[in-house]
């Protein structure tokens, strides 16, 4: 009897999608970063299977696969156990988008496959194996989508010290696609390159990203607007060379129609923009579209990584 119910047993685990707020690329380099998780969502339901390991998803990107199964083989190290999978994947976040769906499959796949093995790992080891999952694929990755991942909400990150400070922020953010997917260790690689050949011009504006990032911080626990930050640190990302046309002008864009602030979000390249509109949305969201890209509302999700019913 125990071991049809230990065959049978299915855990399934959620977690949410983010976006940036401020500090992309930036907190690369030590510097804080503040992200939000949205309300879009990738589900990961395991089980045992008997003979080999199966994955199936339907997110397009076979990268994707790489994050699973190293997610998989952290969680069996750390739990000292092992066996074979059956995984499934549902994803409401588009791929390689900057809305964090690697990092929200990697820590959906740690808490559920922990489960499944009957381990109890804190969010701060779920967080912690997550990061070492988006090091091991990426070569270079913040904590950041992987802590937003786990906790949820709104948060200030300090990567040296993976220390996440909870904000309480009303952000009436909109959020435009360009459904140009992007490979962030790509655009991560770029920015090391300029910044190797042009130190003494790069490293004060990935400071000047770190001062913005501070103030933004300090400005949403007072309750104020921080659009116009936003706008300072999208210069300063256009200067490190990772807007595209299409982000810039759906930024330009936005702010025309009555958005206090926009910016890209995430790596660049493609991928999302964001403008902060509190009041004339629909003007911003026409405006956004105009521009070639889907918008849509965001959500800002308290829910980090869970359980769900299997
Ligand atoms: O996950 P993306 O594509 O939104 O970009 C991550 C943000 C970067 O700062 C560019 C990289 C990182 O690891 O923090």
């Amino acid at each position: 009897m125990s071991v049809i119910s230990q065959v049978s047993k299915k855990v399934e685990a959620s977690a949410p999608g983010k976006i940036i707020l401020f500090g992309e690329h930036a907190v690369v380099y030590g510097e804080p970063s503040l992200v939000a998780a949205i309300d879009k969502r990738v589900r990961v339901k395991v089980a045992r299977a008997s003979n080999k390991t199966r994955i199936r998803s339907n997110l397009s990107v076979k990268d994707d696969y790489r994050y699973v199964k190293k997610a998989v083989e952290l969680v069996f190290d750390n739990l000292s156990k092992k066996c074979h999978l059956d995984i499934d994947i549902k994803s409401e976040i588009p791929v390689a988008a900057g809305l964090g769906s690697s990092a929200a499959v990697s820590v959906a796949t740690i808490l559920a496959v922990s489960k499944l093995l009957d381990g109890e790992l804190t969010k701060k080891e779920i967080a912690e194996l997550g990061h070492r999952t988006e090091l091991y694929v990426q070569g270079a990755a913040s904590p950041t989508d992987t802590a937003i991942a786990t906790y949820g909400g709104v948060l200030y990150v300090q990567p040296k010290k993976k220390k996440y400070t909870r904000i309480n922020a009303a952000l009436p953010l909109i959020i435009g696609y360009t459904g140009i997917e992007r490979s962030t260790k790509v655009l991560v690689e770029n920015v090391r390159l300029l910044r190797e050949k042009n130190p003494a011009i790069v490293d004060p504006l990935i400071r000047g990203i770190g001062r913005i990032t501070k103030e933004a911080k300090m400005r949403l626990q007072r309750g104020e607007d921080v659009g116009e930050l936003m706008n300072i640190n999208h210069g300063l990302l256009e200067a490190l060379g990772v807007s595209t046309e299409q982000l810039s002008r759906a930024v330009h864009a936005a702010r025309q129609a009555g958005a206090t602030g926009a910016k890209l979000t995430g790596a660049g390249g493609g991928g999302c923009m964001i403008a902060l509109a509190p009041s004339n949305r629909s003007a911003v969201a026409e405006a956004i579209e105009g521009c070639n890209c889907r918008s849509f509302d965001s959500i800002i999700s308290t829910k980090g990584v869970r359980l769900e019913d299997a």
